[in-house]
């Protein structure tokens, strides 16, 4: 079980409804627990909505995204260090609050109408199924909204890294997987040796941060 803190940021009024939530959330358990759920088409089809979203996605989705993400980076007891990795990094909304902390982000997005929107000085258009990265490679693994690929995640993390999840929509983010679920990924992509979380909701969302247990 994750360790829960209290919240210190609060949940304004009209937060928005996703009707597509339930049946994402089904496939981003499904491939969460079995990264072999993830295929050719349903990349496609990904990029095809994005590609779809990616003109609006700053000006509908931008107040409210980084909020959970703010408060998981002040509160989650992050270690030190200098690089971290992006994926699903969409426009870049996010990738600011974190060039505060690491002096190198670099910012991973399988569709090319999101990521070329986004003007982090290090972008890779890629698939998070295949990193395009070296094992060890971060410090720091941020999912901010984005499917799980456990072993992809274990594989570039470095052996003192730290795994940040966040849902700005919390658990009716069309993203959304219950930290616990996220926590035994990992473990089971790390063969069976424990990590510990500790959690929060912020705003509309919740974060944990992840890391494998001292
Ligand atoms: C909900 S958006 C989140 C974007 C950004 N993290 C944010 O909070 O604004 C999900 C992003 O993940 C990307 N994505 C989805 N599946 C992916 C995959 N397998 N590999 C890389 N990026 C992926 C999509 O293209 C999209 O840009």
């Amino acid at each position: 079980m994750p360790q829960t803190l209290p919240r210190v940021v609060p949940a304004p009024p009209g937060k928005p409804i996703r009707p597509e939530a339930s049946a994402s959330q089904q496939t981003s358990e499904a491939i969460a627990r079995n990264p072999s759920q993830w295929s050719a088409t349903a990349a496609r089809e990904v990029v095809r909505r994005y590609t779809e979203l990616a003109p609006h996605w700053n000006d509908d989705r931008g107040g409210y995204r980084p909020v959970p993400l703010a408060d998981a980076l002040a509160r989650g007891g992050l270690p030190a260090g200098r690089r971290c990795v992006e994926v699903g990094c969409g426009t870049g909304l996010l990738t600011p609050l974190l060039t505060e902390v690491w002096s190198e982000v670099v910012c991973v997005d399988l569709t090319p109408e999101m990521l070329r929107r986004s003007s982090a000085p290090w972008r890779l258009l890629g698939d998070a199924s295949r990193l395009p990265l070296a094992a060890g490679f971060a410090d720091a693994v941020i999912l901010a909204d984005v499917p799980l690929f456990a072993d992809e995640v274990v594989r570039v993390l470095a052996p003192s890294g730290a795994v940040v999840w966040s849902n700005a929509l919390g658990m009716d983010a069309p993203h959304h997987v219950p930290v616990e679920t996220v926590c035994s990924a990992l473990e089971r992509a790390s063969g069976g040796a424990p990590w510990s979380a500790v959690a929060a909701e912020a705003g509309w969302g919740l974060w944990a941060v992840l890391r494998p247990a001292a």
